[in-house]
């Protein structure tokens, strides 16, 4: 970032004040029972910028599931473990107008890494002897990109949705049934669900998100985490099918590649500044948390954070 530490600090303030007047706008996601759990204006910022310096506002030690945020983790461990042909092959490359637990945009595979359908493909591409296995690698890897030992399996979020997982389920076994991939469905469903039930808060988050905006590279020493070809990956798929069907539109007025999740959590990819996590559980019909998104616009215009207008 181009300002000062105290400058940074106040334009921060700034822009969390601006975003005050969207307190009490959406509704917390009720169809996993356990998310209605929380106080729904629970607000937390923190950003991590390439150079190390972290910014944090609000309830920043709230842990919170990722849940779709995890879509980022399924791919990066499913592109680790197998060629971008390969997983490619699997899952498409495109948006999709259609909302993120939609089996139409399925069709010869998921539309895309990001829906619901191509998250659960690439969870199927992750190697490990069991699912407990796999997990334990989907959450070290978590844990060693964002530098924290805190984050773990939240265990109400997780059998609360394995309770009311319906609709994953008819996804995970229509994709088996379309060759998609081979193996159990209801495994490769846990799996997918136990990674949205990853407990974070935004602190940790969003120096995940500074080593994907440091091309994969540690901030305090120059170890590859990630490698450059997956981290190019990962955020232009954040850009064009982060944010679901409002994907376009929310690129086009925040202009910072993004991933949402139901939980209310944003992460934000600023390629060679920041992280950028927020939380409000509140969300618009989309799924997208509503004070989150609004945040991250004001927070693009202050900061200069815009990657189009550089
Ligand atoms: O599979 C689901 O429906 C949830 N575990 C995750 C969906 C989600 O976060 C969509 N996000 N905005």
């Amino acid at each position: 970032m181009f300002f000062d530490r105290n400058e940074i600090d106040r334009r921060i303030r700034q822009s969390i004040r601006k975003s005050e007047k969207f307190i009490g706008q959406g509704e917390v996601a009720s169809y996993i029972p356990e998310l209605l759990n929380v106080e729904p204006d629970t607000f937390a910022l923190s950003i991590t910028s390439t150079s190390g310096d972290t910014y944090s506002y609000g309830d920043i030690d709230k842990e919170f599931s990722v849940q779709s945020i995890s879509k980022i983790l399924d791919l990066l461990l499913a592109l680790h473990d197998n060629t971008i042909e390969e997983v490619y092959s699997k899952v498409g490359s495109e948006p999709t107008k259609f909302e993120f637990n939609s089996l139409v945009p399925i069709t010869d595979k998921p539309a895309n890494p990001f829906i619901n359908a191509g998250a659960i493909t690439t969870s199927s591409m992750i190697r490990g002897r069991d699912v407990d296995d796999k997990f334990q690698r989907i959450l070290d890897f978590y844990k060693m990109i964002s530098g924290t030992d805190k984050a773990r399996l939240m265990e109400d979020i997780y059998k609360s949705e394995m309770e009311t997982s319906d609709r994953n389920k008819a996804i995970a076994y229509y994709l088996k049934s379309k060759g998609i991939f081979d193996e159990d469905p209801s495994e490769v469903l846990d799996l997918y669900i136990r990674s949205c039930s990853i407990g974070t808060n935004v602190v940790d988050l969003s120096h995940f998100g500074a080593i994907l905006a440091n091309k994969g590279y540690g901030l305090y020493e120059t170890k590859d985490l990630i490698p450059e070809s997956i981290v190019s990956i990962i955020v232009s798929q954040m850009s064009s099918c982060g944010m679901y069907e409002n994907s376009g539109k929310y690129l086009m007025n925040v202009g910072i590649p993004s991933k949402s999740g139901v939980s209310g959590a944003i992460l934000g990819i600023v390629p060679g500044l920041c992280g950028i996590a927020v939380y409000s559980p509140r969300l618009d019909k989309t799924g997208n948390s509503v004070r989150g998104k609004e945040l991250l616009k004001i927070l693009s215009y202050e900061l200069d954070l815009n990657i189009f207008i550089r």
